[in-house]
């Protein structure tokens, strides 16, 4: 047979082959290349311990036969059969998709391997459909998105996170010389840990060397595996976590994985840009894609559940007066919310501290000019709440075991249909009676006695569950057309391109501390947009360090600008400042959303921290220093970059202004002196006609 399928996107080009035996091959991935025809390997067994299986590179790996490697599928067959043999069937190729056909035609399981392409990225989204032919059930074990495989035979250095409650996107970098290393969750969420993703280079950095990359489509217990064999091949493979996961696929059913989308760049910038763009191009819901976001206040660090309409309206004014655009009441708001011991699950107004019902609220807050958006954390349930004395049986569970709770809260059974549509009910009568326009999904405990009686095959609720989340997430928005949606799990826990293809924007760390903040940012902008980042302005101090409200915004301006600070403690002067910095933050929006983002510097590697935000006509730099100043090294040189090099640039530092060249503004670079710690400085660097 030996056939090639070639994918090509604007500068790299993706090939399979098919081999005589009908084993489907991957046989290149890397610059553009045309009309080459490439040699398929022989591969035979080299000893009785060396099969030619570990010398193919397969396109998606099946357990079975002489295959020890990580797998990309693996099933189960009715008569106890556990050997899967895919074979190439079929393939159909149009001007954006090729698709593959595997067969294993014994017992009618196909899988078909999806490769989407774009006219204007060099993103691939992969994904592949599981499909039984058969009579018969047929036991998915495990189900990978997609299986890469790297071209050099030297190790990469594969980075991901190591993450935590509070400090989310900690990225760490290891060379993966021999076995094999694994990301993953296994909570229910994406969890604060591991990023569903994947990048590898070799000694690459932020403007060079050749990057790797690819992002799970997924908010659920994922998994990310990456091998290296003895051959010195590294392959990654992404994917619904197979840990206590199983799928029965009964006769005639299908089954999808969700979607990697995954590229090749030049450093790491461009990896970040190629990503962000893309997202907003093609992820993200389209309503709010290539807007800006509004400035948002949210009460939740000034009131906590000590929620009525006085407190809100007062916080309202002064977020009003401040510039904000959008006014969010979170937590604390319906049932008997007093504190996190009761309530969540009753998504009805708590009329003790609304007497007169929320209109009289969102009514004040859209008088005051800004739109007003609600807090839920719809998949949870509370003991001491009316939905669990009327349902004790919605919450996963196991008959024999005393369920564990956290932050005394229960998950909620997502995959019985009548809990989805209650959680969908209560959300749309909310929507339905009042003008809400925004609202936080919160989600703030993993999974546990993962039972659910309803299912026939209860380990299939981990796919199930963050379905039904995405399902309920774009309901509401078919129905609300404008209703933005921010996913939240405690802080980060749900910050990935799953939750980004239903939901608006992020919530990335209850941290908010802003030097910290800067460490979770960067590790955010790897592979997701910098506008789906809600970044708060709060008066949290944990570090007792001496923050100013400068350094704060400018922190915060990094992203999609946010306010949580208590402004009832805000003296005049804050006032001016916070308003003079919205100000500014609308003018520059656009750049630092939808603009390219440089990481010029970073703490860790350079003592101070240096982004560089560029849009079409101009740039925006921040320049940020930790605690350390050190004597007779205050003098910085920044080379910019995505500039114009032809076009002329005025910016101004401390107080005196600059024309210079983009050319001279990328090689020679922008002097700036740092002398103070804890110092921000926000330089507009604009285009002179
Ligand atoms: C956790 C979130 O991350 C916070 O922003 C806040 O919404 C609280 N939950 C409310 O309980």
């Amino acid at each position: 047979m030996n056939k090639n399928y070639f994918i090509n996107t604007k500068n790299t080009t993706y090939v399979i082959g098919v081999d005589d035996k009908g084993i489907v091959r991957h046989l290149y991935w890397g610059r553009r290349i045309e009309d080459e025809m490439l040699e398929i390997p022989d591969i035979w067994d080299t000893n009785s311990n060396h099969s030619d299986m570990d010398n193919a590179m397969t396109e998606y790996t099946a357990f079975g036969g002489k295959m020890y490697r990580n797998c990309a599928v693996k099933c189960r067959y009715s008569d106890g059969c556990r050997d899967c043999v895919l074979k190439f069937k079929s393939a159909s190729q149009s001007d954006n998709e090729l698709i593959i056909t595997l067969e294993d035609n014994v017992y009618l399981f196909e899988v078909e391997l999806h490769y989407i392409t774009y006219p204007d990225s060099d993103v691939i989204t992969r994904f592949a459909r599981l499909k039984n032919k058969s009579d018969n059930d047929i036991l998915i074990e495990k189900m990978m998105s997609a299986e890469i495989s790297l071209p050099s035979e030297m190790p990469y250095e594969v980075i991901n996170t190591n993450g935590s409650w509070g400090g989310e996107f900690q990225l760490e970098g290891e060379t993966l010389k021999a076995g094999s290393v694994v990301f993953e969750s296994r909570k229910g969420t994406t969890g604060h840990t591991n990023q569903p993703t994947f990048i590898a280079h070799q000694g690459a950095s932020e403007d060079f060397g050749t990057v790797y990359y690819a992002a799970l489509g997924y908010s659920g217990s994922f998994k990310v595996e990456v091998q290296r064999d003895f051959k010195g091949i590294t392959r990654a493979m992404l994917g619904v976590n197979d840990f206590d996961f199983s799928y029965t696929l009964k006769a005639g059913q299908e089954l999808e994985a969700p979607c990697v989308y995954m590229g090749i760049s030049n450093g790491f910038a461009e990896m970040s840009n190629e990503m962000s763009r893309f997202a907003i191009n093609h992820i993200l819901p389209r309503a709010y894609a290539q807007k800006p976001l509004p400035v948002l206040y949210n009460s939740w660090e000034a009131t906590a559940f000590d929620v009525n309409t006085k407190g809100q309206l007062e916080l309202a004014k002064k977020a009003a007066e401040l510039g904000c655009e959008l006014f969010v009441m979170d937590d604390g708001w319906f049932g008997k919310r007093n504190s996190d011991r009761a309530g969540l699950g009753d998504w009805f107004v708590n009329e003790e501290k609304f007497p007169n019902g929320l209109d009289e609220l969102i009514d004040g807050v859209n008088t005051l000019g800004m739109d007003f958006g609600l807090w839920f954390e719809p998949e949870m349930v509370q003991r001491d709440s009316d939905l669990f004395r009327a349902h004790p049986d919605w919450i996963y569970h196991y008959p024999t075991r005393e369920n564990n709770e956290l932050r005394n809260q229960l998950v909620l059974n997502l995959t019985k249909p009548e809990v989805e549509q209650y959680v969908f009910d209560c959300m749309d009568k909310m929507l339905e009676k009042h003008n809400i326009r925004y609202i936080k999904w919160d989600m703030n405990r993993p999974f546990s006695e993962v039972g659910a009686e309803n299912l026939e095959n209860a380990q299939e609720l981990w796919l199930r569950h963050t379905n039904a989340v995405y399902a309920i997430a774009d309901r509401l928005k078919k129905k609300y057309p404008y209703l933005q949606l921010e996913a939240c799990a405690s802080g980060g826990g749900r910050a990935d391109l799953g939750a980004l293809g239903h939901f608006d924007m992020v919530w990335t760390s209850d941290n908010t501390d802003p030097l910290d903040r800067l460490i979770i940012q960067q590790g955010f902008s790897m592979l997701y947009p910098i506008k789906c980042m809600r970044a708060w302005v709060t008066d949290w101090n944990d570090n007792r360090r001496p923050v100013s409200l400068d350094f704060r915004f400018a922190s915060s301006m990094q992203g999609s600008l946010s306010i949580g600070a208590n402004l009832n403690e805000y003296s005049e002067q804050d006032m001016g400042k916070a308003k003079k910095y919205i100000a500014l933050y609308k003018e520059i929006r656009p750049i630092v959303q939808l603009g390219r983002l440089y990481r010029l510097r970073n703490e860790s590697a350079h003592g101070y921290w240096a982004n560089e935000y560029v849009g079409d006509n101009e740039a925006v730099l921040f320049v940020m220093t930790t605690a350390h100043t050190l004597d007779n090294r205050h003098h910085k040189v920044l080379n910019l970059r995505g500039l114009d090099e032809k076009a002329k640039y005025s910016y101004t530092v401390d107080g005196r202004e600059f024309v210079h060249s983009g050319a001279y503004l990328m090689s020679g670079g922008l002097s700036l002196e740092l002398y103070n710690p804890f110092d921000a400085k926000i330089i507009r660097i604009k285009k002179v006609d």
